[in-house]
């Protein structure tokens, strides 16, 4: 979002309240954000506030003296990177469906060059009627991309289709727009976190990892348009949009659910931490301290990614990571080698910014001719660097 200039454009619904929250979310980030308002969304939140959000002047009337930009509707949609209208009520989005310039919001919108993005928020019931119906589908035909409002209790207390979407849903539908789209028509499977190995009811061995590089990882492919299925060990995190996501606890649930989808991804990209071992019983009851002796018999799990090595389909691009502590560049080239992948992407477990459970991340890329290192960046930069790279092991490229 850094840099990105944000026309946000409010009209009048109680969900104003909450996109105004959104709007604290993008100046967090660095966008820039510049605020119209419709007169009904000064009914719900004031001008004030908002100003006092984005950091910036608020926009509410065409023909308002002492508001300072005399041409607005023409500036500030000619300085945006995209216009987001939330709160989009039925009838904002049914001014804009039939092109009316009647105010300043809608004027802007017909000035606007810029991708437009809606989220419609209201009662189920005027979402349900034809007309508002209508008017959403000329709007998408129109060009204008509309996020599908939730479901849930609505603030009239029925229950249906008409919330304002979560914040997470709309901003990767913006950064989607920020993005290349040289992933589309690619299938990209993404394993994430730890997997568990039950000893008992009560216990299991597991490790650090938190997942958040593998959900990096399928949030950024998502935004370069590529189909992701996400299959996840047990982590604490929210799964990202429009991602198919499939849940696991042990290794070989892992190998199950890989090699179901592996045959028709095109990207495979396996950054779970799978445990290595398996205790060979898991007892249906706790192990009682009396009982238990001080050793743990294990049996080693399956390699999910050198069985997706040895049984490559054609034009299949393989990658893995090497989570390390020493020897980090050979280990890399060992384990490239020995699983017959593409691309290793080496991490240092013991570095501060680089370990377990942090948002940033240092990796090294090796390839089979090429080998190198990315700078210390988020885990969702770092994320885009390894999506680089797989682009350019797609054939073709
Ligand atoms: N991996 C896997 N299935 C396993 C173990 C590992 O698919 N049973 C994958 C990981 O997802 C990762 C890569 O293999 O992409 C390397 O995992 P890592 O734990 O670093 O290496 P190991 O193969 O376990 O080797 P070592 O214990 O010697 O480090």
């Amino acid at each position: 979002m850094r840099g990105r200039n944000i026309l946000f454009g409010l009209s009048g619904s109680i969900a104003a309240f909450k996109a105004a929250g959104w709007v604290h979310s993008l100046v967090k980030e660095d966008a820039r954000v510049n605020v119209v308002m419709t007169r009904s969304a000064t009914r719900f939140i004031t001008p004030l506030t908002l100003g006092a959000l984005s950091g910036n002047q608020v926009f509410t009337d065409m023909f308002s003296e002492g508001e300072g930009e005399p041409m607005a509707h023409i500036s500030l949609p000619r300085e945006a990177d995209v216009v987001l209208i939330a709160p989009a009520t039925a009838q904002t989005i049914a001014r804009l469906a039939h092109g009316l310039a009647d105010d300043l919001l809608s004027t802007a919108v017909l000035a606007a060059t810029v991708p437009v993005v809606i989220c419609p928020a209201m009662n189920s019931n005027m979402l349900a009627h034809p007309a508002t119906c209508r008017n959403i589908a000329t709007l998408r035909q129109l060009g204008y991309q509309v996020v599908d409002p939730d479901s849930g209790l609505l603030a009239c207390g029925d229950e249906g289709a008409g919330r304002l979407p979560e914040w997470d849903r709309v901003r990767e539908t913006l950064l989607a727009l920020f993005s290349d789209d040289d992933l589309a028509g690619e299938k990209v499977l993404i394993t994430a976190g730890p997997t568990r190995e039950a000893l008992d009811p009560a216990r299991y061995l597991t490790n650090r990892s938190s997942g958040k590089m593998g959900y990096a990882l399928a949030r950024t492919a998502r935004r370069r348009g590529a189909d992701v299925v996400l299959v996840s060990g047990p982590v604490q995190l929210d799964p990202p949009p429009d991602v198919e996501l499939i849940t696991v606890e042990t290794a070989e649930e892992m190998l199950g659910a890989v090699l179901e989808q592996a045959a028709d991804s095109s990207v495979i990209i396996k950054a779970a931490a799978v445990a290595d071992f398996r205790p060979v019983n898991n007892h249906s009851h706790k192990i009682k301290k009396a009982e238990a002796g001080s050793q743990l018999e294990l049996v080693p799990n399956r390699d999910i990614l050198a069985e997706l090595g040895n049984n490559r389909q054609d034009n299949q691009v393989l990658v893995g990571f090497a989570a390390e502590s020493r020897n980090h560049e050979a280990e890399g080239q060992r384990k490239l080698r020995s699983k017959n992948v593409d691309l290793i992407v080496v991490n240092d477990i013991l570095g501060e910014d680089t370990g377990f459970d942090v948002d940033t991340n240092q990796v090294t890329l090796i390839s089979r001719d090429a080998v190198q290192q990315l700078e210390l960046m988020s885990k969702e930069e770092t994320a885009n660097g390894i999506l680089d790279r797989v682009v350019g092991l797609l054939p073709g490229e």
